[in-house]
């Protein structure tokens, strides 16, 4: 059983509102037990937000979207350009809802979905993610490889993964995409930035 497998009703939500500035943008979050990282921030996700690589005009895809922080960064960043973020997780979908409503955002669209099923024949600039690493291997295997059919060409997957999984993560990297970077780290996360050339 993952943390993503139930959804809670709303009886048993304890909902937590919080305020953090990322990239100097003021945030105000609510996040949920039931969703990913419920009390702050993850230090991962941080990593990635302060990290990945945003024009103002692209299509973003934030895989993985959880309560949204990263797609709503992403948002702010691309003011001409529009973001569609992607769960699995129901309640996920409605915090990312009302967290996109709660910071002002216009851009971002929050779907339901099981990894790119939800953007069938949709193209993005980038896509970025904090990854389910507790749903195994296979499934970050199958994110990883299926970026490559959502991005334009030279777009780039940006992705943390913890410092332990490095080397699993970049040999999946090395072998579908025809550059990878490693942008940044901290004492528990690596953040890669993989390119598709054509
Ligand atoms: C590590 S969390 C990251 C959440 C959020 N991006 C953050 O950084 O706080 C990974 C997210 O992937 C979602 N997830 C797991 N399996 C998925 C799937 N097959 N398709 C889409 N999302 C999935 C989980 O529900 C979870 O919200």
């Amino acid at each position: 059983m993952h943390y993503y497998d139930k959804e809670p009703t709303f009886k048993e939500l304890r909902v937590r509102k919080i305020r953090t500035i990322i990239r100097g943008i003021p945030l105000t979050l609510v996040l949920a037990p039931g969703v990913f990282s419920s009390e702050h921030v993850d230090e991962g996700t941080r990593l990635l937000a302060e990290n990945m690589v945003i024009m103002s005009d692209w299509d973003i895809l934030d895989m993985g979207c959880g309560y949204g922080v990263l797609g709503i960064v992403a948002a702010k960043l691309a003011p001409k350009g529009r973001v569609v973020m992607v769960d699995i997780n129901k309640l996920a979908v409605k915090l990312a809802m009302m967290n996109t409503r709660i910071n002002g955002v216009s851009n971002a669209e929050v779907r339901w979905g099981d990894l790119y099923n939800a953007v069938v024949g949709e193209r993005f600039n980038t896509v970025i993610s904090n990854p389910p690493i507790t749903a195994g291997l296979e499934l970050n295997r199958r994110l990883i490889i299926g970026a490559r059919e959502h991005l334009k060409p030279g777009g780039l997957l940006q992705i943390v993964v913890p410092k332990k999984l490095r080397s699993r993560f970049e040999e999946i990297l090395f072998k579908n995409y025809d550059v990878v970077e490693r942008v940044a780290k901290s004492g528990s996360h690596v953040v890669f930035i993989a390119k598709l050339m054509h």
